[in-house]
């Protein structure tokens, strides 16, 4: 008898159509012979609903997601000019994204960092830094901090605007993705890099101790404490010292996206979104709208979301074991997409969609 997982699949804005429609025919690929199935609900999501819906996360949407069993995500977000055609509030990013990580309460942001040996050269460090490539998980919280503490607009008596936005932590949530850290630590090579900034904000010095009482638990792993600026530079000088790095919620946006231009391109960046009840997997990047219906998009993060989830979700890690590989291969042809900067000219440049059928062929 196969099993069925109810998928609800939230294609976004921009490129999000164009990369979803990729990843779901590798998913389809997988899906036969695999003992699985897999039942495919779309909902709308993102700066077109709110056109279409008069909602960026429509309440039929959160129905459709609820009765999920996984949600696969595109990426969402609008142009500057579009952007501004909606409230604030209610622009994708703060009416939608967010919501979907608290309503699911998605605290622990997997984003893997890696570049085999043989595609060190679609980095922008020279060979000799990352030859044997990168390979490092990135572990960012996901629903506090800053991202969801409460926010004051105002202006103060004397007419001056100001803004007060509050970076909110207690200890359960320090310790639950603190765990979630050190399991994965425990799963790789046993070093947990914790990244903090604990000379300055208050949050990083509770982190910090919650640190210590959780690490009582893991006494296999090695803790190594950086502080978030010079773990920046770091990451750039050496990024092959780093293994597992554990972060709240602001410092993980922005390394993760560093970390994307370590490999060469935010394209590179799947990741998956874990909560206790339920997952979402989206890539780590946004929808690009200069570049949507061009065909030029890179389709490697949203197809390694889906790798993610069949890992994560389902249980199929050698299907998804699979895809990695077969996304590898297309590379180690000689491929590559337009956002991947090939110097020498030396690769074949191809489309969204052939870059998928690529894949096919070696699944
Ligand atoms: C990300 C994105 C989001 C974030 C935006 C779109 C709200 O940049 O997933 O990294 O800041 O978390
Ligand atoms: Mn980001």
């Amino acid at each position: 008898m196969s099993e069925k997982h109810i998928i609800a699949v939230l294609e976004g804005d921009g490129i999000g159509p164009e990369i979803v429609a990729v990843a779901l025919k590798v998913l389809q690929a997988v899906e036969s012979g695999s003992g699985h199935e897999f039942e495919l609900r779309r909902a709308a999501f993102g700066g077109k609903a709110w056109f279409d819906c008069g909602s960026a996360f429509p309440e039929e949407t959160k129905q459709v997601c609820d009765g999920a069993d996984a949600i696969l995500k595109g990426p969402i977000g609008l142009s500057f000019e579009e952007s501004k055609k909606i409230p604030v509030d209610e622009q994708p990013e703060r009416g939608a994204l967010l919501p979907l990580r608290s309503r699911y309460n998605t605290y622990a942001n997997f984003r893997p960092v890696y570049l085999p040996p043989e595609l060190a050269h679609f980095s922008p460090l020279k060979p000799r830094v990352v030859e044997g490539g990168i390979d490092i998980m990135m572990i960012r919280e996901l629903v506090g901090g800053l991202y969801f503490g409460k926010k004051e607009v105002g202006t103060r008596d004397d007419g001056t605007r100001y803004v007060r936005e509050s970076l909110d932590y207690d200890e359960h949530q320090i310790a639950q993705i603190l765990r979630v850290a050190f399991d994965e630590a425990m799963k790789r090579k046993k070093v947990l890099h914790n990244i903090h900034k604990n000379n300055v904000l208050k949050s990083s010095v509770l982190w910090c101790e919650i640190l210590d009482e959780v690490a009582v638990d893991y006494p296999e792993v090695e803790v190594k404490h950086t502080i978030v600026d010079a773990a920046a530079t770091a990451l750039v000088l050496n990024p092959r010292q780093f293994d597992v790095m554990v972060m709240e919620n602001m410092f993980g946006d922005i390394l993760s996206d560093l970390a994307g231009g370590l490999l060469g391109s935010l394209g590179l960046m799947p990741s998956a979104c874990v909560g206790d009840e339920k997952a979402y997997y989206e890539p780590s990047h946004g929808s690009a709208p200069d570049i949507a219906g061009q065909g030029i998009a890179n389709p490697y993060s949203m197809i390694g979301s889906v790798a993610m989830m069949l890992d994560m979700s389902f249980g199929m890690t050698d299907e998804a074991r699979k895809i990695w590989d077969a996304m590898r291969d297309v590379f180690g042809q000689g491929f590559t997409t337009a956002d991947l900067k090939d110097p020498e000219g030396k690769l074949e440049p191809i489309s969204t969609e052939a870059f998928g059928d690529k894949v096919l062929e070696q699944l």
